[in-house]
Order: structure tokens, then C-alpha cells, then sequence
């Protein structure tokens, strides 16, 4: 087997996190005598210093040729005040996920053990997290229509949150999906006593429920979801919901696994899926090799379950990682007292190493 990969580290700890994965990825290539073809693209801010412009057209294509996108992460102050089109932001990542078609996002929050301690809520309340958010990527507030203008008295600006049932259904019906091969219990995440997006999502779910029915469908205002997600994480399994919601709980999700550096994310729904950790691109500790790159080792065997159909592989991933965070080595955003504090490099190393063996 050949596969293409598209590699665009992007900037800040990008550069020093996606050579982690990549030759994890080479590890396991080697390993199931699969070839990995590796093709490196610039996007984001790296790519505006050199072309101008924050996702050239040779990266969208080169990532359109391949069979899988591994992204690291995009942004930093040296962008920060150009217009808001033109911020690596918006006009890479939201335009890489809306050119490639990915409306799903896949983002698991997983508790090693071995990082109870590392989580800054209490054990008995985190021990055993496991959940899955589906965000919906490519609708929503953060693509609806968006104006600021001058008025008598000073300025004006919205932003729309704007969804088809269309673009509703499939997200939903990707949430039962998930939740049909997990534990069987899905919650739609909305604000359907405020906003009338939401009792459309809704009314949606309602609907598809009936051709899940041995899926447990629940409903959960956002505001309360935040709540419920630190108060008891494991009530949870799948949880479906729009962008804007998707992208602010994720990160909430993301102290449940010990650290944002521990979640990994699939982007799918097109032909070319895209995979990288939820976390930015941290300039505050970027070129230190202090980055956790375990996210994006994590995105890497996401890839391998579901661009490649290779579970044992994504497995061997994950069990080398379990298996480094037991025998202690951690990074800083996940270093306590006791454990062996390593940077970016070794970590990358002991889990490579770790799958070779394994
Ligand atoms: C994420 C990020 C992005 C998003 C930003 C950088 C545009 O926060 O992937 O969650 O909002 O989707
Ligand atoms: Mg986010």
C-alpha cells in the first residue's frame, strides 16, 4: 500500500510537533510495510511571508492530491493585526476545512490514567473520561455572513449564525453513527430556548431519532453542558453540536484529559480528511522544544483508523502512549512532582520507540 500525506506544520510549536507524528508515522509505515509518501506544504502565517497569502494554491491542491492532511497549527502576533480575512486563522485553517468539505469534526477527550493527577479537577470526578465531541466545521456563526459598518452614532457589526436542515442532518446523523459504535448514547448539545437555529437542530434530532432507536438521544442547553462536562465527564459518550459550541467545549473538554496538549482531532466529510491537535500554535513557548506533541501523535493514529483502516496500527499509537505516560515521562504542561520532565524531541522519540517495540 502507498499512501500520499500532506504535512503542513504551519507556525509557531507547528514545526516542532508535526516531526513527532511524522516519524511515528514513518515507525509504524515500516512496521506494516505500508508506504508513506510525505509531502510538506506551507499554511498560515508561513505561508503569508512567503506568498502572501495565509493558504497558497499549490497547498490546497497538494492537500486535495493526498490521501490525508496532518496540520499542526496555525497564528501568532506577527499576524495578529492584519484584517480579519486575511488572519491565518481564518483565511487558512477555516478555508482549508471549508475547501476540502469537512463539516465533521472529531474531537475525543480520553483520560490516560496515567494523568489523573495532572487534571486539575478532582480524581473521583474525572477518573474514566471518555467522550467523543462532533463538532459541526464548516457552518455556523463562524461562516454566516459578517459586516461592520459606520452608523450616525458610531459603528455596527454582526456575525450570522445561519444552518440547513441539510448541513443539521448530517452532522446529527454522523453523531448516532458514532454513538451507535461507542456506548450508544448521544447528546445534542444546543440553545433551543434562544436561539431558533437550535430548535431546528432540535426538531432534526428528534426526527433522526427514530432511525436510531437503540441509540439514547438527549437533549442539553449549552450553558448547562459547560457545567455538566466538569461536574460529571462521564455521564457523557458522544456529543453533537454545532460550530461555535463545538470549538469553545472542546477546549473545556481538553482539562478532562489532563492537558490541551492531549487532544488530538479528525476533521472528515470530504474526500481528503484532515488531522490535527486542537490546541493553536502557542508562540509564548514556541522554538523551546517544551511543546507536548502527543495531540498531534494522537491525530496521527486518528488518521490511521480513518483514512487508512489500519485500527491495529492507531492502536499500537495509542498503547505506546499510554505506556510512556507510564513510566513517567512527561512533558511540561503535564510534569508533576515525581514524574521525568522531557521536551518535545524525547517525547516524540520514546513513543516512536515505544511502537517499534510494541
Ligand atoms: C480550533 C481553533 C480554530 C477554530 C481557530 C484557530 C480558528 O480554535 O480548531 O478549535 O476556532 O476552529
Ligand atoms: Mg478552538
Amino acid at each position: 500500500m502507498r499512501y500520499k500525506i500532506a504535512v503542513l506544520p504551519g507556525d509557531g510549536i507547528g514545526p516542532e510537533i508535526i516531526p513527532q507524528a511524522v516519524k511515528v508515522l514513518k515507525t509504524v509505515g515500516k512496521k506494516y510495510g505500508v508506504q508513506f509518501e510525505f509531502k510538506e506544504g506551507l499554511v498560515g502565517g508561513a505561508a503569508i511571508d512567503v506568498y502572501g497569502t495565509a493558504l497558497p494554491e499549490e497547498t490546497l491542491k497538494l492537500c486535495e492530491e493526498s490521501q490525508a492532511v496532518l496540520l499542526g497549527a496555525v497564528g501568532g502576533p506577527k499576524w495578529d493585526s492584519l484584517p480579519p480575512a486575511q488572519r491565518p486563522e481564518t483565511a487558512a485553517l477555516l478555508a482549508l476545512r471549508k475547501g476540502l468539505g469537512l463539516y465533521a469534526n472529531i474531537r475525543p477527550a480520553y483520560l490516560f490514567s496515567a494523568l489523573v493527577d495532572s487534571c486539575p479537577l478532582k480524581k473521583e470526578v474525572v477518573e474514566g473520561t471518555d467522550l467523543l465531541i462532533l463538532r459541526e466545521l464548516t457552518g455556523g456563526l463562524y461562516f454566516g455572513e459578517k459586516k461592520r459598518q459606520r452608523t450616525d452614532t458610531g459603528e455596527v457589526a454582526w456575525d450570522t449564525l445561519i444552518y440547513t436542515s441539510e448541513e443539521i442532518e448530517r452532522i446529527l446523523r454522523l453523531g448516532f453513527e458514532l454513538a451507535r459504535a461507542r456506548r450508544k448514547k448521544l447528546t445534542s448539545v444546543d440553545k433551543a430556548n434562544v436561539l431558533i437555529t437550535s430548535r431546528l437542530w432540535r426538531e432534526t434530532a428528534e426526527r433522526l431519532a427514530q432511525e436510531y432507536p437503540d441509540v439514547e438521544l438527549e437533549h442539553m442547553y449549552v450553558d448547562n453542558c459547560a457545567m455538566q462536562l466538569i461536574r460529571n465527564p462521564r455521564q457523557f459518550d458522544v456529543l453533537v453540536m454545532e460550530n461555535t459550541f463545538g470549538d469553545i467545549l472542546s477546549d473545556l473538554a481538553s482539562v478532562l484529559s489532563g492537558s490541551i496538549g492531549m487532544l488530538p482531532s479528525a476533521s472528515i466529510g470530504g474526500q481528503t480528511a484532515l488531522y490535527e491537535p486542537i490546541h493553536g500554535s502557542a508562540p509564548d513557548i514556541a522554538g523551546q522544544n517544551k511543546a507536548n506533541p502527543l495531540a498531534t501523535i494522537l491525530s496521527a493514529a486518528m488518521m490511521l483508523r480513518i483514512s487508512f483502516k489500519m485500527e491495529q496500527a492507531a492502536r499500537d499509537i495509542e498503547n505506546a502512549v499510554n505506556k510512556v505516560l507510564e513510566q513517567g515521562y512527561r512533558t511540561a504542561d503535564i510534569f508533576r512532582e515525581g514524574t521525568t520532565l522531557v521536551g518535545t524531541e524525547e517525547m516524540g522519540e520514546l513513543v516512536r520507540q515505544a511502537v517499534e517495540e510494541g
